[in-house]
């Protein structure tokens, strides 16, 4: 059985067949060739966090591949009142062909899977974001016509988006520097990863140091889904941590700038840089309906 846990659980050869399949994908949807490869299937989408591409973007894709998607929020599933992910996997296996999750913990996820019967698929956890990354990559490939050889950088917190980065990054051929304050470190298994990639990582405390000769620049906002108490401490914490015109004249010629979305303008990017890449960051908030296609052709293979 096919998951998207983490993106760690999917090879080089995986990936790169995801981001074929995403392309051409979009390549038939854009000239009207239908494509219903899950025709009669359903997918359940569980939220415990907001969404607006996440959940659209799976929500169109399963109606536009001939299948079922079905939106259960936290708020109206037994799940939010306390009955385990553990009989939630087991009876949901029974009903629908797949499972699409966002949720705070990453056991959650790997709970589903192990106790469910089908396929699981990551749709944002505090410890990762596969699905995000998988469009990025696409845009990346799109704009710039590889991966290998490029260096990506990203500004920010060593969570979710960071982690899955350095992961898909590593396994495309891609070097990867990045640069976060003191105690807003990636997690040490993420480091030891990107460490035995030898020079292609990076870990930087300033950010220039991070975007010199970069092709991509990405960030992301300083306080995640479920941080927002602490918004005052980390404002101050990355300070200093912004993508702007300062840092992007370190970078090579054509960088281009992806951000996952929601953007805080002022805060992690300035709206000046990022109206100057929206062709780009529109691109990759569209990739994600492709590349999450691919993901789900892939898991019901
Ligand atoms: N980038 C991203 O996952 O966006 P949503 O939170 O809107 O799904
Ligand atoms: N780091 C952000 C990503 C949102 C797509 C969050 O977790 O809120």
């Amino acid at each position: 059985m096919k998951h998207l846990l983490k993106l760690e659980d999917w090879s080089t050869e995986e990936i790169t067949e995801a981001l074929n399949l995403a392309d051409q994908l979009k390549y038939e949807q854009k000239h009207g060739i239908e494509h219903k490869l899950l025709k009669g299937k359903t997918l359940g989408m569980i939220f415990e966090k907001s969404s607006t591409r996440t959940r659209v973007s799976f929500e169109v894709g399963m109606t536009q591949l001939g299948g079922y998607p079905l939106f259960l929020s936290s708020n109206d599933l037994q799940i939010g009142r306390g009955e385990p992910v553990e009989d939630t996997a087991r009876v949901l296996s029974r009903f629908i062909d797949a499972i699409m999750i966002r949720t705070f913990k990453q056991e959650e996820v790997e709970a589903l899977a192990e106790y469910g019967s089908i396929p699981i698929i990551n749709g944002l956890t505090d410890y990762c974001h596969p699905c995000q990354v998988l469009a990025d990559l696409m845009t990346i490939r799109e704009f710039k016509g590889k991966l290998e050889g490029l260096k990506m950088c990203f500004i920010g917190d060593g969570n979710n988006m960071m982690n899955s980065l350095i992961v898909g990054a590593l396994r495309t051929g891609m070097s990867i520097s990045v640069a976060c304050p003191e105690g807003y470190e990636p997690p040490k298994n993420i480091i030891e990863f990107g460490e035995s990639f030898g020079d292609r990582f990076e870990l930087c405390r300033k950010p220039i140091d991070a975007a010199k000769n970069a092709d991509v620049v990405y960030t992301d906002v300083w306080a995640s889904m479920g941080q927002e108490d602490e918004k005052k401490i980390r404002e101050a914490a990355f300070e200093g941590y912004q993508v702007n015109d300062e840092l992007m004249s370190v970078t090579n010629e054509g960088c281009m700038v992806l951000h996952c979305l929601p953007a805080h303008r002022g805060e992690e990017i300035t709206a000046e840089v990022f109206e100057a890449h929206a062709n780009e960051i529109f691109e990759e908030a569209e990739n994600r309906l492709h590349a999450q296609k691919a993901v789900l052709v892939k898991c019901f293979e």
